[in-house]
């Protein structure tokens, strides 16, 4: 996908010189980056890398120790309704008498509970959204009792709904088969890219967003590199972040990143599963 950045809008987001500690210990370092509006951004990184910290940095749910986070040019503010975020767990009990059609409703009220009544135009609004994500057929089930494919659906219909600028999406394409994977990301990207919403999203691999990404930012043990998939996922790059080398390697249009022999074992599971 090809992307123009509009001259005159500021960056939908800038982190500048972030760091996190968290309990004693330093989670992110030195982060800077920035995502211009429209932008498709693949946040990429093993297990513990800090992927969601810093999606919770963003969205102003933990503070850097220093640094700074720029939503719209604008210090971010909490609850800020330019971002839409999916977060990385969420379990719906299969009991909750709850339909996806209201949790994708719920999106509309922030942080207000309850069911209020909905005027004509939200409900239209609501019906627009679960179509955009191809939920209609299922639309009145309890959400518990939804695919993982089709959960994930709702919950980005459900951050949608308020029209944000900027969707962070932790890691939606967790547990879900080869197909269901392709589906949601190219939800993602068709809605993104009809709307005009920057999109983050976090995955260990990011094979599956290849088709569509502008732009990667990929995080080894709190570090980041930042820039195209060209300029970013090279052995000699990552070896740079790693701090150690690391081979890219292209299989049949698969990128992998793989630990190089000479250092793999003297590094943790993380390390040697680099993708
Ligand atoms: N509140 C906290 N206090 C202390 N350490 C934390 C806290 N939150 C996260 N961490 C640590 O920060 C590191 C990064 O965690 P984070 O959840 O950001 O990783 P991640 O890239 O999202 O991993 P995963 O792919 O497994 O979701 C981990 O080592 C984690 O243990
Ligand atoms: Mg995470």
């Amino acid at each position: 996908m090809e992307f123009q950045a509009d001259a005159d809008l500021p960056p939908i987001l800038t982190v500048e010189g972030v760091n996190v500690w968290l309990s004693g210990r330093q989670i992110l370092h030195d982060v800077n980056f920035r995502i211009e509006a429209g932008e498709f951004t693949g946040l990429i990184g093993s297990n513990g890398a800090g992927k969601t910290t810093l999606l919770r940095v963003i969205l102003g749910l933990e503070s850097p120790t220093s640094g700074r986070v720029l939503v719209g040019g604008r210090p971010r503010s909490p609850r800020n309704p330019l971002i839409g975020y999916v977060p990385q767990k969420i379990l719906l009990d299969p009991d909750m008498p709850l339909r996806a059609r209201d949790l994708v409703a719920l999106g509309l009220d922030g942080h207000r509970f309850g069911l209020p009544r909905r005027s004509t135009a939200q409900k239209v609004l609501i019906d627009e959204m679960i179509d955009a994500v191809d939920a209609t057929s299922f639309a009145d089930a309890r959400v518990g009792i939804l695919s993982g494919g089709e959960q994930q659906r709702v919950l980005i219909a459900h951050a949608l709904i308020s029209r944000p600028r900027l969707l962070l999406l932790d890691e939606p394409l967790a547990n879900l088969d080869i197909r269901s994977e392709q589906e949601v990301v190219e939800l993602v990207a068709r809605i993104a890219s009809e709307q005009q919403i920057a999109v983050l999203i976090s995955a260990h691999d990011m094979n599956p967003l290849l088709p569509v990404m502008d732009r990667v930012i990929y995080v080894a043990a709190g570090r980041v590199a930042s820039g195209t998939t060209e300029e970013v996922v090279t052995t000699e790059a990552l070896s740079e972040l790693y701090g150690h080398h690391v081979d890219v390697v292209q299989i049949n249009e698969r990128i992998l990143v793989v630990a190089g022999r000479e250092t793999a074992a003297h590094h943790d599971h993380s390390d040697s599963r680099a993708e």
